[in-house]
């Protein structure tokens, strides 16, 4: 059987295959910070939904270029692909909505970024998809509210649906600005886009 578009390795899974990242993935955080320009130096930085960890190695190579001593905190329902044994690097492995793992990242706050990527497993159901990836960003913002430094950043995954209207205004509550942003490197027949948070009040 032929395979579809969609399952074809594209140039962004080519590119990504080469530069050593597990996932395309990557290229979406490239180019919100290319737009954003979201990572400076000396940061305590949060990925949300880190698996297999495309956005945290490329954080962490970003840290290199940087000369820097931030400090990078993942968390994944699964495990990383990636080399976990930086001194600057702490994961951990758990359910973002569970308190303990919440506690176990509170230590590291406060953070000047939060990025999420993270995504339910999809069932195919748009609706039931959309509002599990609702369930998400609600956590992840309440993880803003209480982790971000004031003037702090967030940026998150979200599904295309009917609370986006309400998510945005939400984030607008919280930061002096917020929008959507969906970069080139998403599959054009997915329907997910980027919160694009700052500044937080
Ligand atoms: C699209 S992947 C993230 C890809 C990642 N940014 C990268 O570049 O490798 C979405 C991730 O969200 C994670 N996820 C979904 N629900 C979660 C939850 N409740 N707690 C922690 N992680 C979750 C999934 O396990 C999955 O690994």
């Amino acid at each position: 059987m032929a395979q579809n578009s969609y399952e074809k390795p594209d140039f962004w899974t080519q590119k990504a295959k080469k530069e050593g990242y597990p996932a395309r993935s990557v290229y979406k955080l490239d180019e919100i910070d290319q737009k954003f320009k979201l990572i400076k130096k000396h940061m305590h930085i949060l990925d949300v939904g880190a698996a297999p960890g495309s956005w945290s190695l490329w954080v962490l190579r970003k840290f290199e270029t940087l000369h820097d001593d931030s400090i990078l905190v993942s968390v994944d329902l699964s495990d990383l692909a990636i080399p976990k044994d930086k001194p600057n690097f702490h994961f951990f492995q758990g359910d973002i909505f569970s308190p303990e793992v919440q506690e176990q990242l509170a230590s590291f706050r406060p953070y000047d970024l939060i990025l999420s990527d993270a995504a339910p497993a999809t069932t195919g159901n748009s609706t039931v998809d959309t509002s599990r990836s609702e369930e998400l960003v609600h956590c992840v913002l309440e993880l803003g509210n209480q982790f971000l430094r004031k003037g702090g950043t967030l940026v998150c995954k979200f599904f295309i649906g009917g609370g986006q209207q309400e998510l945005l205004n939400q984030a607008k509550k919280m930061f002096k600005t917020a929008r959507t942003y969906k970069p080139e490197a998403c599959r054009t027949s997915s329907f997910e886009t980027y919160l694009i948070a700052q500044s937080k009040i």
